[in-house]
Parts: C-alpha cells; structure tokens; sequence
C-alpha cells in the first residue's frame, strides 16, 4: 500500500520516533511503500514531498523536531486548499495518509477524511490537552526540561532572596505547569482552567515570607488568565495565525511586576518558551511515539479511517478523530487536589485559584 506521512502544527520531541516507527513496521510487516509530505498540510496542499523510506528514518530515533518539518497551514482557509490536497494525494499514488498532529491537524484531517479521503491520525501536542488520549508524547520532555529550569532556579533565588516566576507552555491547559510545578516543588502554580487575583499570589507569597522563608518560585503556564484583567490571556501579538491562535507570552513578566510591587521582594521572571519543544525526547517519549506510530499503521491496515491511535491505560486504542476535537482535555481536578494538599490554605479557606505557598 502507499501511504502519505506529514507533521503538523507546533514540534514536539517524539515526532520522528513516530515517523520511524510507521516507515519500520509498514515496510517490513505490510510491504508499504511511503511518501512524506514537507511541512505539515502545505506539502499535501503545495505539493512538497519525497520518499520516505528506510534510510530517510535510519538514526532519526534520539533527534528532536520533525524530518518532514512542520507547518501550521491550514488548507481548509484556502481557496480550492482541501481539493489540491485530494488531488496531490491521487498524484502520488496515496491510497491513505496518516497525520500526526494536534487539533489544528485534525481538524483538516477530519475535513478531508468527510470527503472521502483515508486517513488516520496520531495527536501530538506539547500542552498534553486534546481529549481521548491519556498522554501525548513530547510532554514527558517538555516537563523533564521544564523541571530541570525550576531546579536551577530554585538555587539562585535562595543564593539572592529572590522570587522567580517561571513562565512555561500551555495555550489552554496547564498540564506542563503542574507537572513541572510538582516535579519542582514550586510555591505557586497558576494555570489556565483557574483564573487567579494578583493579590492572592502575592498574600500567598508574603505568607510563605512571614514563616522565615527567603525565596519563593512561581510556576505560570502561558495561558494562565489574571481575573482582574478580565481573564484576557496575556499576548507577545494578537495577529491570529491560520487556525485563529494569537501568540502568547508575557504573563511571567506581568507577575514578577506585580509581585515585587505588592509584597516589596525583588523579583525576577524567566519565559522557557521554545526550548521546552527543543531537543532529544525522553524514554519515555520515545516509547510512546514508537506504540503511536505502531498502532497507526496497524490502524491503517485494519480499515479504521477517519480515527486517532490513542492511549487508554496502557493500550493503543483507535477513536474517532471527531471525539479527540470535541473539547480540550483539562487538568484534572483531582491532580490540582494533589497540589493543594501540600500547601497551607490562606486565612484557613483554600482559594482555589491559586495553589499556594507554605
Ligand atoms: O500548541 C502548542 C504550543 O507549544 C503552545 O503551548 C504555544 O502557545 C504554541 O504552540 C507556540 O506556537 P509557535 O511555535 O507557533 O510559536
């Protein structure tokens, strides 16, 4: 069978151990031959592509990013865009395309599976949020990064009597957050699913002073929302790309103001941003996009178009694509319980919002 592969959206460490995985078990197991389409659904629209063979995927296992590149086009905006894709797809002789990609991705990939092309679909995200699937591979490395930065800053706050705000992924979840802020052992952590009062970080941070301590390290996801400003996310540019995101940034350096504005303690902001998608995956990473890609080629030879592999437990399941879109998957209460019961509440009332310092 011939077989179309393409990468979507924002990178994430663990995509070419899922590309290797595909071109290994199709080739040796169903005798499938591939075609790799450049930089996500602008090959498939463009038509830019090459074989994707064995020696393309040989080494490729340990290596971060994606050997077919990424994009975030979005042919479903273009004039005629979903048909140049059919079409392309008939060019080369594809009889099935597996995309392996995030919301974004997925959303095309539906649309076109509804016109009756072949496809099924692997999720990646860094953020870890799209519904159906336990885990997305790239996250255990975004956190293991993220985790090392809260430790080495953990060090120079206490050396300077400090307050560290570090500022990590995720547009509308706080998984990344709330991991690494565990991982870390940060003081707050603040997440999109609960906007925060600026003075309860702050009253939390003073009370954490006021029991003889110096230092204090503050987890924020990206996407983290401060009530008073009206739950606005804080942006780096509101010009919207194809799929309508706005880019984000700049919460981390809003709270170091504020924090050292309210509670007098010198403050300092650091913003990970893309070195949390950089470089080697995990393990465990590695695994993951390994099952993913394994299961996704089995899914194709099984019939099951119009699905995303994805984890249950311990098992590759297949769902469908339109169950994985219908909502973004967030932090589970019960893990934000787990946070909270290591910390004191304030003035003897938990406030939720924030997860505070002892
Ligand atoms: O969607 C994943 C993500 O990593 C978000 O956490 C982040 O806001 C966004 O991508 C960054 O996108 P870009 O790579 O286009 O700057």
């Amino acid at each position: 069978m011939k077989i179309g592969v393409l990468t979507g959206g924002g990178d994430c460490p663990g995509l070419n151990a899922v590309i290797r995985a595909i071109v290994r078990k199709g080739t040796f197991h169903y005798g499938d031959q591939f075609v790799g389409f450049l930089e996500g659904w602008r090959g498939v629209q463009d038509n830019k592509a090459e074989v994707l063979d064995l020696a393309k995927v040989s080494g490729i296992l340990p290596r971060g990013g994606t050997i077919l590149r990424t994009s975030r086009t979005n042919p479903a905006k273009r004039e005629g865009g979903l048909q140049r894709c059919i079409d392309n797809l008939k060019r080369h002789g594809c009889e099935a395309l597996i995309a392996i990609g995030g919301d974004d991705t997925m959303s095309v990939a539906q649309k076109l599976f509804e016109l009756g092309v072949k496809v099924v679909s692997v999720p990646k995200t860094i953020d870890n949020d799209l519904s159906g699937t336990d885990f997305c591979f790239g996250f255990d490395t975004a956190v293991e990064i993220a985790t090392e930065a809260i430790d080495r800053v953990h060090t120079t706050a206490e050396a300077h009597n400090r307050v560290i705000v570090v500022e990590v992924m995720g547009r509308d979840s706080g998984w990344i957050a709330i991991y690494s802020g565990l991982a870390g052992g940060a003081d707050v952590i603040l997440i999109p699913e609960k906007p925060f009062e600026l003075e309860d970080v702050a009253e939390a941070i003073r009370l954490r002073h006021s029991r003889g301590r110096y230092f204090s390290i503050v987890v924020v996801a990206e996407g983290a929302k401060v009530a008073e400003h009206s739950s606005d996310n804080v942006t780096l540019d509101i010009t919207k790309d194809e799929f309508g995101h706005v880019r984000l940034g700049g919460i981390g350096n809003l709270l170091a103001k504020e924090i050292e504005k309210r509670t007098g303690f010198e403050t300092r902001a650091v913003v990970l941003g893309h070195v949390q998608r950089g470089g080697s995956p995990t393990a465990f990473d590695r695994v993951l996009g390994t099952r993913y890609g394994s299961g996704a080629i089995d899914m194709v030879h099984r019939g099951e178009f119009g699905k995303m592999a994805a984890l249950r437990g311990t098992e590759i399941v297949a769902i469908p694509i339109k169950d994985a879109l219908s909502e973004n998957r967030k932090v589970d209460q019960a893990l934000i319980d787990v946070a909270l019961g290591l910390h004191d509440k304030i003035g003897g009332e938990a406030r939720r919002e924030v997860i505070q310092s002892t």
